[in-house]
């Protein structure tokens, strides 16, 4: 069943990097449709605990009934940055790990109505919640051109940003832009048929990344996991993209300093002192097997600290 709706990736490998104790406490952040989580309790003992949070309204329903026999879970619908707020509920003081697998599962771009792909006809929407914030067509049809070009770039890393942004500003004058087939009109309109998959790609990101507040949450989330891990915790965390994938390595690199002094100052002044040891100095990557039988895990990405 879980198969049907998202294929989960580099499971044994996180298995294995987040499962240390069978009786420890364990937050998968992004629970999805379950294919991580069922897969960690089955190392887990019945004293074991494991919250799952996800924003998605139909992930989390699909979680609740797949555990609904299983005491060591519990959910909560919510973004993953109120963990503190769901530990507290839960007394929990510390994890053993802490686990997510960011972005949007298989369900989420295969459900036609879900409007988080390009290939299908839907409200242009790209919210995982959709009772919080703003829904893309509002960005796209209230936003300057200036603003639309920034989203498209920093989010979506796309060097056609302001050709793109410009032909959004100019189609919205005729008819608003209210579907994802009128985004990919534009888009298509914009750039050359070659690269017109990578473009639609990133324009769909860019949005997706700037409604749902990605990146800023991935680090809030961050902060906060390293705060809740108890001694030699882990923290194991898959990304799709560069821009994730950067954050995760950047503030694990950052968390495992003993001193940010600038070099030129001889005795250490800052008292900054490391909270994480890094475990995989290169992210882990999913071999060609994998691969193969899921392409969707083409561009993922595994790293791992351990709590000092
Ligand atoms: C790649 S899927 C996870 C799949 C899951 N590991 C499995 O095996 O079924 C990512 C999930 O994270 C959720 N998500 C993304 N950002 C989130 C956030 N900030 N807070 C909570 N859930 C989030 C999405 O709704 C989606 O269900």
């Amino acid at each position: 069943m879980t198969d049907a709706h998202h294929i989960p990736v580099l499971l044994n490998e996180s298995i294995s990097y987040l499962i240390t104790d069978p009786v420890g406490s364990y937050l998968d952040g992004t629970v999805g449709f379950g294919g991580h989580s069922s897969r960690f309790l089955r190392k887990l003992e019945q004293d074991a605990v494991l919250v799952g949070v996800d924003k998605d309204e139909e992930a989390f329903n699909h979680c609740k009934k797949l555990f609904e026999d299983d005491d060591r879970v519990k959910l909560y619908r919510t973004g993953f940055v109120d963990l503190n707020v769901i530990s507290k509920i839960e007394f929990i003081d510390a994890y053993t790990g802490i686990f997510a697998d960011l972005g949007v599962s298989s369900f989420q771009l295969d459900n036609k109505d879900s409007g988080f792909s390009y290939r299908f006809d839907a409200r242009l929407d790209l919210r995982m919640n959709k009772s919080e914030g703003v829904p893309a067509s509002e960005i796209v049809n209230d936003y300057s051109e200036e603003e639309l070009a920034n989203i498209i770039y920093n989010f979506g890393e796309e060097r056609k940003s302001r050709s793109i942004a410009r032909n959004i500003v100019k189609e919205r004058l005729n008819k608003k832009i209210e579907s994802t087939a009128d985004l990919k009109r534009i888009i298509e309109q914009s750039v050359p048929k070659k690269n017109l998959n990578k473009t639609l790609s990133r324009v769909f990101q860019a949005f997706r990344i700037y409604v749902n507040n990605e990146l800023d949450e991935l680090k809030e989330f961050l902060e906060k996991a390293v705060d809740l891990l108890e001694e030699k915790g882990r923290i194991v965390i898959l990304t799709y993209h560069s821009l994730e994938d950067r954050i995760v390595k950047e503030f694990f690199n950052y968390e495992s300093l003993d001193c940010i002094c600038p070099p030129e100052i001889p005795v250490c002044v800052c008292d900054k002192e490391a909270r994480l040891k890094v475990l995989t100095r290169k992210p882990v990557a999913p071999s060609d097997e994998e691969t193969e039988n899921n392409p969707r895990a083409r561009s993922a990405k595994l790293r791992v600290a351990e709590r000092i």
